[in-house]
């Protein structure tokens, strides 16, 4: 796909990696991109605002006002105009101001009242990237969802070695392809998925039920973070306290029976994500009234085998969704756990989840996943905010529905 005519947005930050903008702005112009550049005062140290409007051919905007014009700059129109931001290079003292939302210079504004995706591409020393602080703001801009551009590993300006490297303009151009090219074929495609999310209940009477711990959070997390992506997603959840955004079609089922039903009326879609901690069994009778207090110790429940959602799904011959995801909830041999359930439960990817902590998994805003496919790849997420991990496991699931439909058409 030709990216004659997007708009981008190039930010050109402070640091000695910032003379690549240049390159950049020469393979955008030759490509026939529209570019609008935004030039920091620490940027200015490095690159001179007349070598960019030299190649831009257009105005290179500097301070939140103008003091030729003495007007004030718009930092609504500048992001509204773009397509995509990308900020070059980000150094670790901008990732600090972007995490902690300042909005001190026309940059900074600009960035905090967008509402176009941002992809950052970070340049420093190893050292300061592998910063705990850097770290830790690099979680907190991917979880607000700014995307990232390397660093990549190599000598730096600096003569030290590692992780920090700022991407080359020509790795940063693929990524802006990839991005259009992404972005392209999701519209001709309205993929539809489904997600089901939260515990179930199977009630013993009018009041008692069986149920478990699950909050449901990852779950609203991942249906969000499909609809982000453009992809039409309905949610069917056990009983939960979370809101989901209005975009999204939400049902609200009680128990497993409930939700196999909901499922079954929400056929056929593209990808359906199986999060729900559906309970395994439910009471075999459900008494209409209150049961009451028996006179002896102990008593026996009878229980029955409920159907198995995920099964149903990736076992549909008539609707089976492109990519089937479930979870493994597992409190040991958690990846060995998870891979036999993936052949047994025949999904294309697996979420295994260790929900043996209680700062992590069930009912906490955090979890520590590993995406394992069908071929035994896993791709460890380390602990972070379930939006951050749903995020991740959103954006995995469009890669591969991508290619799956590419080889098949
Ligand atoms: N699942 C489902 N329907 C069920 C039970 C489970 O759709 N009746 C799905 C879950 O949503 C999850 C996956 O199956 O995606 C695995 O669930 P989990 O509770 O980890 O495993 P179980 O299959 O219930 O097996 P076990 O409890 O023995 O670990």
């Amino acid at each position: 796909m030709t990216l004659k005519n997007k708009k981008i947005l190039l930010i050109i930050g402070g640091g000695i990696s910032a003379y690549k903008s240049l390159d950049l702005i020469r393979l955008l112009k030759k490509n026939e991109i529209n570019i609008k550049t935004i030039i920091t005062k620490s940027g200015r140290e490095f690159v001179t605002p007349l070598s960019v409007t030299t190649l831009t051919k257009g105005r290179t905007y500097e301070d939140i006002f103008d003091t030729k014009t003495e007007a004030e700059i718009d930092h609504i129109s500048l992001s509204r105009w773009a397509d995509l931001i990308v900020v070059l290079p980000a150094t670790a003292n901008f990732m600090t101001k972007l995490s902690i939302g300042k909005a001190e210079d026309l940059a900074t504004t600009v960035l905090l009242a967008s509402n176009k995706d941002i992809a950052l591409v970070p340049a420093m020393n190893v050292r300061m990237w592998l910063h705990k602080a850097t770290q830790k703001n690099f979680k907190i801009l991917q979880d607000y969802g700014y995307d990232f551009i390397g660093p990549e590993k190599g000598e730096m300006a600096c003569g030290e070695y590692g992780e920090g490297k700022m991407s080359s303009p020509r790795q940063i151009y693929s990524y802006i392809k990839n991005y259009f090219d992404k972005k392209n074929l999701m519209k001709n495609k309205n993929f539809k998925a489904l997600v089901t999310a939260g515990p179930t209940r199977e009630y013993l009477d009018p009041i008692r039920y069986i149920s478990n711990e699950s909050s449901g959070k990852q779950g609203y997390e991942i249906a969000k973070a499909l609809d982000k992506l453009g992809i039409k997603t309905k949610l069917i959840s056990g009983p939960s306290n979370n809101v989901a955004n209005k975009n999204i079609k939400v049902k609200s089922v009680i128990s497993a029976k409930d939700m196999m039903d909901e499922v079954k009326k929400s056929l056929p879609v593209d990808i359906a994500v199986c999060t729900a901690a559906v309970a395994d069994y439910r009471p075999l009778i459900k008494s209409k009234n209150k049961l009451k207090k028996s006179s002896s110790n102990i008593i026996n429940l009878k229980l029955e085998k409920n159907s198995d959602i995920l099964e149903f799904l990736s076992k549909n011959n008539k609707f089976r969704p492109k990519i089937v995801v479930g979870f493994a909830a597992e409190t040991e041999n958690i990846i060995h756990n998870s891979k036999i359930k993936i052949k047994e439960k025949y999904c294309d990817l697996i979420i295994a989840n260790d929900v043996s902590k209680k700062n992590r998994g069930f009912n906490s805003d955090y979890n520590k996943v590993s995406i394992i496919d069908k071929n035994g790849k896993i791709h460890s997420i380390p602990k972070n905010k379930k939006s951050f991990i749903a995020n991740t496991i959103a954006k995995k699931i469009l890669d591969k529905l991508l290619v799956d439909d590419k080889n098949i058409n």
